[in-house]
């Protein structure tokens, strides 16, 4: 970060001119480019330019932003930030640090975001006492999709215990199908690893390995518990999976190929753009252990800070993703949920309700995705998620060693 601090100072001084662009035109930077990432986009782009504002569109594919953030560094590098950009969790507050972001505070008070929008999304977008980013929805990592079709002929019941999933398995394998759909992409299965870590460590342990203040805690045994369950999990999905975009995962469940996928419910989006239909098609459970817990990462807009004095058209786009309708448009669409707690959750598809219900309950836990960035910085997240990969792709690495490479790599972080 100190490095990417000078660079920035010299490049704002150098770099940075004003572009001749429409003052009411934005150009936003972002990674949702699969069919139901862009059908949730579409949804904004759509509403925004009833009322005046137009979006220009930098998609920078790749699941989980891995491409998009080293794109959207080099260009805040280069002088040329986009208006407003998917920065969120910790690179969100380590740029607001920075003073790269627009504080958008005086949107939010218009807007009453503190009495419309849930505690935790307040949470994320709050840096230092100061609003740093429009909440555009909250996803639910700890997600089990299964196949309906599948589960009504194989009558199985719904996957809520690792028993039940392990029956399901077996009986999925008899009728010759993949039980599970998975990827060896290093940032998924560090998506479905946290979740393991939430279910084999409960919210307590886990909001100490998110925290990541007592690296101790990453030397607990039900760490290493999940860590078996991680290994277990991959072989339900047959022999070297390979690694497969998430979207192919997703084609795998709707096909009926594989029977159960664990994975962000952005899934939802997806297989609802090609036509499926939750309750009908396809069920979500929270995954095994999960129910009454909330595993979130909240996708946020952040208004870039440059010379082209766009801050009347940021604020406005802050405001209007944030307003009911767009909302719900949005989100209906992406598989995540409103920010909102004002809004009708009849409205939303069995498994968004779930997602919504369970962040309004007062009895429920959240938990920040280390993953997603909520609980973690780039590099921390990715020296994680790379250790795992290593573990699941190579069958001689015993838990217990991949246990000591997280815990060396989280006290790494510690320091
Ligand atoms: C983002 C989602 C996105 C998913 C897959 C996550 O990090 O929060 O908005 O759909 O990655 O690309």
């Amino acid at each position: 970060m100190g490095n990417l601090a000078l660079m920035l100072a010299a490049s704002f001084t150098t770099l940075a001119h004003a572009q001749s662009q429409d003052p009411a035109t934005l150009n936003v930077l972002h990674w949702w480019t699969s069919a139901g990432e862009k059908r949730a986009v579409d949804q904004l782009v759509l509403q925004l330019d009833k009322r005046g504002l137009g979006w220009n569109d930098a998609a920078i594919p790749g699941g989980g932003g891995m491409a998009a953030v080293k794109v959207l560094k080099g260009r805040v590098l280069a002088g040329d930030p986009p208006d407003a950009a998917q920065v969120i969790g910790r690179t969100l507050t380590d740029w607001a640090d920075l003073g790269l972001v627009l504080p958008l505070d005086e949107v939010a008070q218009r807007g009453r975001w503190k009495s419309t929008m849930f505690p935790v999304v307040l949470q994320v977008v709050t840096h230092g006492g100061r609003v740093v980013a429009a909440p555009l929805g909250v996803h639910r990592i700890n997600t089990l999709f299964y196949n309906q079709a599948l589960w009504a002929r194989l009558k199985l019941a719904p996957p809520r215990t690792w028993d039940d999933v392990s029956q399901a398995a077996a009986a999925l394998r008899r009728a010759g199908v993949t039980p599970l759909a998975w990827s060896d992409e290093p940032w998924q299965v560090a998506t479905v690893f946290e979740t393991l870590l939430l279910s084999e460590g409960g919210a307590s342990l886990y909001a100490e390995l998110a925290a990541a203040q007592r690296p101790a805690a990453w030397a607990d045994a039900r760490v290493l518990r999940a860590l078996t369950r991680l290994r277990w999990l991959r072989q339900l999905a047959g022999d070297a999976p390979g690694e497969q975009r998430w979207t192919n995962s997703a084609r795998q469940l709707y096909r009926g190929d594989a029977g159960m996928l664990i994975m962000g419910d952005w899934v939802g989006g997806e297989l609802m753009a090609w036509g499926g239909q939750a309750g009908r098609d396809y069920a979500c459970a929270p995954v095994p252990e999960t129910a009454d817990m909330h595993l979130y990462s909240v996708d946020t807009l952040a208004m870039l800070q440059s010379r082209r004095q766009r801050g009347p058209a940021q604020e406005k786009l802050a405001d209007l993703v944030t307003q009911p309708s767009m909302q719900l448009a949005y989100n209906q669409a992406k598989g995540s949920v409103p920010v909102r707690i004002d809004i009708d959750p009849a409205q939303l598809d069995d498994c968004e309700r779930d997602s919504w219900q369970t962040l309004a309950h007062p009895g429920s836990r959240v938990a920040p995705s280390i993953a997603h960035r909520m609980a973690a910085d780039e590099s921390t997240k990715d020296a994680l998620a790379d250790a795992l990969h290593r573990f699941v792709t190579d069958p001689a690495q015993t838990p217990e060693r991949a246990q000591e490479r997280l815990v060396a790599i989280v006290k790494g972080a510690a320091r």
